[in-house]
């Protein structure tokens, strides 16, 4: 059976069926070695373009789109709102047209409002990447952790993961929401009632969540507790009495961790707020895996722009692209560049047949 994406756009995980999860997983873990390699490059998108248009604050998600988008040879354009034409007046859809004009392959795009990476998939003709859309979803952030877990646990089936802190306003929340439970893992929300409302229960299509009101019954027996930072960026009304009383309620601490399972992992999509929502001990101790995830967002994000970009035709589940290359470039920089190259075309022609 042939796996691909059936995806031009990667919006969000909703909607992204098991199969396809694991697709993009599965192609992440053969980008993985690409990382330790002295030359760390494939010829997989060389002549492509990959536009990223980041107009909030980013560390993690812009920098391993950068890196991604370069490992893969691809040409890769950093825009920012502070240096781009919506300081001038210029709309969200008019900035997307002009870039449009350029022939990128792939936009990747972080935007403060939900729904902004949508209206871009319905103008552009290039492939659109969900770098983290208000409130609404974070795809690739889900799919790194959801590969950090599967490194240490083998699969997420039956795995019970909590989710900690800011439920409300997080995206990564909901991605992971959708995505972990997709994958057969039950998931407890918990934080303060003001940030964790129970009707986040209903979030998961087939089921598989819950909303604890005590951080402590979702921490209890859980293989997986990922932390959520306090999002003070996005709270424009006053849902904590301060965050000194957060941390000592919903903090997770050492003295918290011990109603975890013994072999839990700990995971925090970054950046911390050490002190508030995580302890410096926890979030520096032997069961954190938060560079972990760092590493694994770099393949994930080759992954995606891969898949996206052009590789996916080439791609069935017995294909390594990255071996592929690794062993075209070894013997041969220039017959590998244009023998990966024809291969990926030659598949892809064969998947717009099909
Ligand atoms: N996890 C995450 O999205 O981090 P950045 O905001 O630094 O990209």
């Amino acid at each position: 059976m042939k796996a691909v994406l059936n995806q031009k756009h990667l919006l969000g995980i909703r909607g992204l069926s098991a199969e396809e999860i694991t697709h993009i997983l599965d192609t992440a873990e053969t980008f993985r070695e690409v990382s330790e390699r002295e030359i760390k490059k494939v010829p997989t998108l060389r002549g492509r373009t990959v536009i990223n248009l980041f107009f909030e604050p980013s560390t993690r998600t812009r920098t391993s789109f950068e890196i991604a988008g370069k490992r893969l040879s691809a040409d890769v354009i950093n825009i920012n709102s502070s240096s781009s034409s919506v300081t001038k007046g210029e709309t969200l859809l008019d900035t997307a047209r002009n870039l449009e004009a350029m022939s990128p392959d792939l936009i990747v795009i972080r935007h403060p409002s939900a729904g902004a990476p949508h209206q871009l998939a319905r103008v552009c003709r290039a492939g659109v990447v969900n770098a983290g859309d208000g409130a609404h979803e974070h795809p690739t952030q889900a799919l790194l952790d959801a590969l950090t877990i599967r490194q240490q646990k083998g699969s997420l089936r039956g795995l019970r993961v909590a989710i900690l802190g800011d439920i409300l306003h997080s995206r990564v929340a909901r991605s992971n929401a959708h995505l972990l439970t997709t994958l057969g893992a039950s998931v407890s929300l918990a934080g303060p009632g003001t940030l964790a409302p129970p009707e986040f229960a209903s979030l998961a299509v087939g089921g598989g969540l819950r909303v604890e009101s005590r951080i402590e019954d979702a921490i209890e027996g859980a293989d997986v507790v990922m932390v959520l930072r306090i999002q003070r960026e996005r709270q424009d009304s006053a849902f904590l009495p301060s965050l000194r009383e957060y941390a000592v309620h919903y903090g997770l601490t050492l003295k918290r961790l011990r109603l975890a399972k013994p072999d839990a992992i700990v995971m925090h999509p970054g950046p911390m707020n050490r002190g508030i929502e995580i302890s410096s001990d926890v979030a520096d101790g032997a069961r954190s895996l938060i560079l972990d995830q760092v590493a694994n967002g770099l393949a994930v994000r080759m992954a995606v722009l891969y898949l996206l970009g052009g590789g996916a035709g080439a791609l069935n589940v017995s294909t390594n692209p990255a071996t592929q290359a690794k062993v075209e470039t070894e013997s041969s920089p220039e017959a590998s560049t244009e023998s990966l190259s024809a291969a990926v075309a030659a598949a892809h022609a064969d998947s717009s047949k099909s």
